[in-house]
């Protein structure tokens, strides 16, 4: 049996984890293991290379991602398609895990049904794949974004501005929400919250009014102009503002703890899937729900089993 890995889409803290996780994971079983470079667009060029386990050393903590990834517009052409398909073919794999955004996942879902066995692992900093609770590379983005919305947040108290900050997510708000939460952010604006220009100058002279030396607004991107919002803000308030748009930063740095762990179980968990014969399946977790107790049952809860102690042998 023969098992390649590519990552897609934009890259994500944690596809190097989730690439070690299959890779190693596949050789244990006794398999090959194979890495196709920059994506599907590598694919359709050819760019397969069989890896070896120490091919994979010294990644789990890195960002970005070894095999390289691309966007492929014309990937949705069949033609195209078949020339991935036959580059497959002509090196007798038939077994393919892809990482990466809902780009990736309709890739693999369509190099399934021309009888590829496919398996998709969520990885994208903007979570915005509704099948998962958390994508791989969204809480190491997030830690980004806190971080400089914190730094932000320093030189807005001093100069008693208000801060208006544009965060990524493409049309997905998660980023902005968990980092205006984590943030205290005054303001946070996404599709889900909607836009109301009115609305959001209304907030920003209630929260001066009531005292408040600075204010941080998140909008998500896509939403609107950050800079002109900024302008507009300074124009209807006493504050004066400015406008940052956070960028490309948010999707380097070395992957978070949650990521490794996630991508690590993911990769294994994919190459299981695989090796029992089932393919066209994307990976998930559910897991944060948060509910209630009576604290005295809570005291005679047993301990829950852990199976992370599993995985160990897999990815060494
Ligand atoms: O999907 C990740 C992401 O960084 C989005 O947040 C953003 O909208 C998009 O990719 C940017 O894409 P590109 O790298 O093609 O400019």
């Amino acid at each position: 049996m023969k098992i390649a890995v590519l990552t897609s889409g934009g890259d994500a803290p944690g596809m190097n984890a989730c690439v070690r996780a299959v890779v190693r994971s596949t050789i244990n079983y006794g398999y090959e293991a194979y890495g196709v470079f920059d994506g599907y667009k590598g694919l359709v060029e050819g760019k397969i290379k069989r890896l070896e386990r120490n091919d994979v050393g010294q990644i789990l903590n890195r960002g970005g991602t070894i095999l390289g990834s691309s966007r492929l517009e014309s990937f949705k052409e069949e033609s195209v398609r078949q020339v991935a398909i036959d580059n497959l073919k002509a090196l007798g794999i038939n077994n393919l895990v892809c990482i990466g955004g809902d780009g990736t996942f309709k890739g693999a879902a369509a190099l399934n049904e021309m009888g590829i066995n496919c398996i998709a692992i969520p990885g994208t900093i903007d979570n915005d794949i509704a099948s998962t609770e958390f994508t791989i590379g969204f809480f190491t983005a997030l830690d980004t974004a806190i971080d400089a919305i914190d730094k932000l947040r320093d030189t807005s108290f001093s100069h008693q501005r208000c801060t208006v900050v544009e965060l990524m997510g493409r049309n997905c708000g998660d980023l902005s929400i968990f980092a205006g939460i984590a943030c205290g952010a005054e303001i946070v604006i996404t599709k889900d919250t909607g836009y109301n220009e009115k609305n959001v100058l209304q907030q920003v002279q209630k929260a001066q009014k009531s005292g408040k030396r600075h204010v941080i607004v998140v909008v998500a991107e896509n939403i609107t102009d950050v800079t002109e919002l900024a302008r507009k803000i300074q124009e209807n308030s006493g504050y004066e503002a400015r406008a940052s748009v956070l960028g490309y930063i948010q999707r380097g740095g070395t992957p978070s703890s949650f990521d490794r762990i996630l991508a690590s179980k993911m990769g294994v968990y994919a190459v299981d899937l695989l090796i029992e014969g089932k393919n066209g399946y994307a990976v998930y977790t559910k897991s944060l729900d948060i509910n209630h107790i009576e604290i005295d049952k809570a005291l005679t809860v047993e301990n829950r089993p852990s199976d992370l102690y599993k995985y160990l042998g897999k990815l060494n």
